[in-house]
């Protein structure tokens, strides 16, 4: 389950033998004796360092010493922590990312890490874990020449504790997140809906979980209308997951549905998208691999409470089947919808999947999808868009992407923008004038959720990073798993 081996050793850092050492060190380090007993050691080696603003432990910052002195290890790589005061689990997380990310590209080194503090609580080893194995992470599975980096091949873990549970829980959350990337990863011709139910399959199989998957005659009989509606343009018929976790004992009544847009390739139907980066929308499916991410997560976390993931998937492509403009669909809740944009099509399939998660029981929603556009013009690739029904289940669900150091932003969600989805033939529209294009998709899927607590999440800017970053490769971000498996733990 994870890409490196990590090894606890009670060996201080300087006396392991590796090819390279990494410490942390900080921004306020830079008192009388920078680097602690560390100064000393190589020789005053990090003072100067300090002393000449090389390197001052400024957050993600990093310096490179071959051959240190005082080290057995072959290299000497320090990360900076920022300001002690403010160096946090998340901080940690990206440090140890940093680590690896700089340490990857030379020929499968093993590297000692000294676990800050030596006091190695469980999630900080957690957290460590699961930095490094998101830095670890490659995206160029289709490469069969010019791959040099293999990367990183262990890990010794400097501490005096013990440290099994945190590498059990660090390896399921990461293996739980680069799973999904791995499928947003996939590109439309191999990722379609009966492929992206099938590696649902083979995990639901693999992690104990029960996976059911209705297909075109079954969404037919439940009168799925506005997820057939987008499905009918492509060859590819479409699919329907629905993956169950069940606590042991549960005390809770609560049961958590989780509903996550997967469409395959997005081509925008008969409203065309323009062909300049169309080949990004092979990742509009990364709302459901994140859903399936999630419960890969819980086989080993194991919440309290149940748990169903509900992933509608289809192509959505211009055919003389297609969907046209115009059309007019009836939801498997009775609502009406006129199609005026073939575009907007992943609000048409999270509508009967939000209908569906009803049925089967679901207490609390929330749904991920990369939906609009519009969330990218207002937030950006960094946070991701957060509408809700209830301020009080959205708030539970931010303060687990804080812990877990995911960034999210509280959107309004006013009853006045349902005005922007008036049909004059049909109960909806499903899409609104230009402005506020997030909103309005939110508005529309707010109809299919009422009752229920819900919340919805926004991905199309966060799921994909452009740039590397010192700690992640660019590419599939796998965003949103870590905050729903903690926000599943504490319910
Ligand atoms: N999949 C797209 C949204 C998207 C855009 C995801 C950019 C990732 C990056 C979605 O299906 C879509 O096409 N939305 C339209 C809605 C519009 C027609 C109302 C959009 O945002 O332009
Ligand atoms: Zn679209
Ligand atoms: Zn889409």
């Amino acid at each position: 389950m994870v890409s490196m081996t990590y090894e606890p050793t009670r060996a201080v850092i300087e006396s392991v033998e590796a090819d390279a050492a990494v410490l942390i060190l900080f921004e306020d380090d830079d008192g009388d004796r920078p680097g602690g007993r560390f100064a000393e050691l190589t020789g005053g080696l990090i003072p100067e360092l300090y002393a000449r603003k090389e390197f001052a432990g400024k957050f993600l910052s990093k310096a490179l010493i071959h051959r240190p002195a005082g080290f057995r290890a072959e290299r000497l790589l320090l990360i900076g922590g920022g300001k002690t005061s403010e160096f946090d689990l998340p901080c940690l997380r990206r440090v140890s990312g940093v680590a690896v990310r700089a340490l990857r590209a030379t020929a499968k080194p093993t590297v000692a890490f000294d676990v800050p503090g030596h006091k190695s609580s469980e999630s900080e080893i957690q957290v460590i874990v699961e930095g490094m194995e998101l830095a670890n992470y490659k995206i160029d599975t289709y490469k069969t020449i010019d791959s040099d980096d293999k990367g990183v091949a262990g890990i010794l873990l400097c501490t005096q504790e013990s440290v099994e549970a945190g590498i059990l829980r660090g390896a399921a959350i990461a293996g739980a997140q680069n799973f999904t990337r791995g499928l947003v990863n996939e590109p439309g011709n191999i990722l379609t809906p009966t492929e992206l139910a099938a590696r649902a399959t083979s995990m639901a199989g693999e992690s104990g979980l029960d996976i059911e998957v209705l297909r075109q005659e079954q969404l037919e009989a439940l009168k799925m209308n506005t997820l057939l509606g987008v499905a009918q343009g492509s060859d590819q018929p479409p699919a329907l997951m629905v993956v169950r976790y069940r606590p042991q004992h549960t005390t809770s009544e609560h049961h958590l549905g989780l509903i996550g847009k997967a469409v395959t390739f997005d081509t925008g139907g008969i409203s065309l998208k323009p062909s300049k980066d169309m080949h990004e929308m092979k990742y509009d499916m990364a709302g459901g691999a994140a859903m399936l991410g999630a419960m890969r997560a819980f086989s080993t976390m194991r919440p309290d409470v149940a748990v169903t993931a509900v992933v509608p998937s289809v192509e959505n492509m211009p055919s003389a089947r297609a969907q046209r403009p115009g059309d007019i669909v009836t939801s498997m809740s009775g609502q009406t919808v006129e199609v005026l944009n073939t575009d907007a099509e992943g609000r048409l399939i999270l509508a009967d999947a939000l209908t569906y998660a009803q049925e089967l029981g679901c207490t609390h929603l929330i749904d991920a999808a990369t939906l609009t556009g519009s969330i990218v013009v207002a937030l950006g690739t960094l946070r991701v868009g957060a509408f809700t029904n209830n301020e009080e289940w959205q708030s539970r669900l931010l303060a687990s992407a804080d812990a877990v150091g995911e960034k999210m932003w509280p959107m309004p969600l006013d009853d006045e923008y349902i005005d922007e989805l008036k049909s004059p033939i049909a109960d909806f529209a499903n899409i609104g004038s230009r402005w506020g294009g997030s909103i309005t998709a939110a508005m529309f899927l707010k109809q299919f959720a009422d009752p229920l607590p819900w919340v919805h999440l926004d991905i199309a800017g966060t799921a994909w990073q452009d740039k590397d970053a010192p700690d992640l490769p660019k590419g599939p971000s796998g965003f949103g798993v870590r905050s729903l498996v903690d926000l599943a733990m504490k319910m």
